[in-house]
């Protein structure tokens, strides 16, 4: 285990915020997270699980020890007649094991394609693009309790995944933040948030495999490219060219992916928007709910290519929030949540509609 004092962070989050660890623990193997807890000094601070740093806003130094995921490691874990079992290292990085499995001939996470971060955060926010979310190929996930420092398992429905949100997204009853045991059950509002650190995430791919076109972005790809029947490989060749026509690449301009999650309204209400704003995007739920594309209700308001400070909103989709400083320069977390804040005011004062933010603000 190597304990470093004083690191920059500024590499290690996707925004580019420049901001510093007071302590941070490179964790390479579960081995590492036990020594860590069996450290006196260090188990007694606060700790916070850092992956890939893709779905953060840092608005200052890091005080609490940061515990930086770089368990590495892929295989496959079981093959049936029905499906193969793959199992990934929590360090490892989302894409690249999207990439992996499709040149083993084990197709699945091809509309996954190009979600930066790291497989370990995977879960945590279920992340989902283009039809598929996680929890479609999600076997189940190896963790270790920071209360007791045991590793326990937990399957799909211990995670509780929802959009966007999984039980790691929630905090812990108070009951269970003072408790020595493992919890006894999971599920939604029961909360794992900050009590519980993932090692590996298993996931499930099935052999009668079909591609997922679903998406209007996709299906329109397949009809310019004139196939019928795409294999998986072409898909992701699809996906990783929508993303790269509308989301900025992190490497290029510091972002964090969509800032906002799409919000849900009742039928009722979506009417009501309807009969002032025509056209604006809407999508039926499988519940009765109606989605809004927040990026439509941003760009509504103006918002798109907007500058205010060092923060910006991205120039092809509204629903990103930018870096548009320089490395030595760059936006602090205080201007993007400024900026954040100003887009839903506007939003709730035109659409009567409390936008949610989807990265976890440090
Ligand atoms: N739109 C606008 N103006 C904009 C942005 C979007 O009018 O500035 C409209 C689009 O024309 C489209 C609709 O809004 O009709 C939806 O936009 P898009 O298809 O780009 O998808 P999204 O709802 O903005 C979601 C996910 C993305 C994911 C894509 C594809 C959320 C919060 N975002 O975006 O996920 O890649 O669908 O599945 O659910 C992420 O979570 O970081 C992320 C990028």
């Amino acid at each position: 285990m190597l304990v470093e004092k004083n690191v920059p962070l500024q590499r290690c989050n996707t925004f580019g915020i420049a901001a510093r660890a007071h302590t941070l623990v490179r964790v390479h193997t579960p081995q590492d997270v036990h020594d860590l807890l069996a450290d006196h000094r260090l188990a007694r601070q606060p700790l916070f699980v850092l992956g890939g740093g893709s779905n953060i806003v840092l608005t200052g130094d890091v005080k609490p020890v940061v515990l930086k995921m770089e368990i590495k490691g892929r295989r496959l874990l079981e093959e049936t007649e029905r499906h193969w079992i793959v199992e990934a290292g929590a360090g490892e990085t989302w894409h690249e094991l999207v990439d992996w499995t499709l040149a083993q001939g084990w197709p699945g996470l091809e509309n996954l394609a190009l979600i930066p971060g790291t497989v370990g955060a995977a879960p945590v926010q279920n992340i989902g693009a283009y039809g598929v979310e996680l929890q479609d190929r999600f076997h189940s996930l190896l963790a270790i309790d920071l209360a007791t420092s045991q590793p326990f398992t937990l399957d799909a429905a211990q995670c509780a995944f929802g959009y966007r949100d999984s039980v790691f997204k929630h905090a812990a009853p108070l009951a269970e933040q003072e408790g020595t045991g493992l919890p006894g059950h999971w599920g939604r509002g029961m909360g794992l948030a900050g009590r519980a650190v993932i090692t590996h995430v298993r996931l499930l791919l099935r052999k009668d495999w079909r591609p997922e076109l679903g998406y209007l972005d996709l299906e329109r790809r397949r009809q310019e490219e004139g196939v019928d029947r795409p294999t998986a490989r072409q898909v992701f060749d699809w996906v990783c060219a929508i993303r790269r026509a509308k989301l900025p690449d992190p490497a290029v301009i510091g972002n964090a992916g969509s800032f906002f999650k799409n919000p849900t309204v009742s039928p009722e209400q979506c009417q009501d928007i309807i009969a002032r704003d025509p056209k604006i995007v809407h999508y039926p739920m499988a519940d009765g709910s109606i989605k809004l594309a927040a990026g439509w209700l941003i760009d509504a308001c103006g918002w798109k290519g907007k500058t205010v400070g060092r923060a910006g909103v991205y120039d092809k989709q509204a629903l990103v929030l930018v870096n548009r400083g320089t490395p030595e320069d760059s936006v602090t977390g205080g201007e993007v949540m400024t900026l954040a804040r100003a887009i839903q005011t506007s939003v709730y004062e035109r659409f009567g509609i409390r936008l949610e933010p989807e990265p976890v603000v440090v």
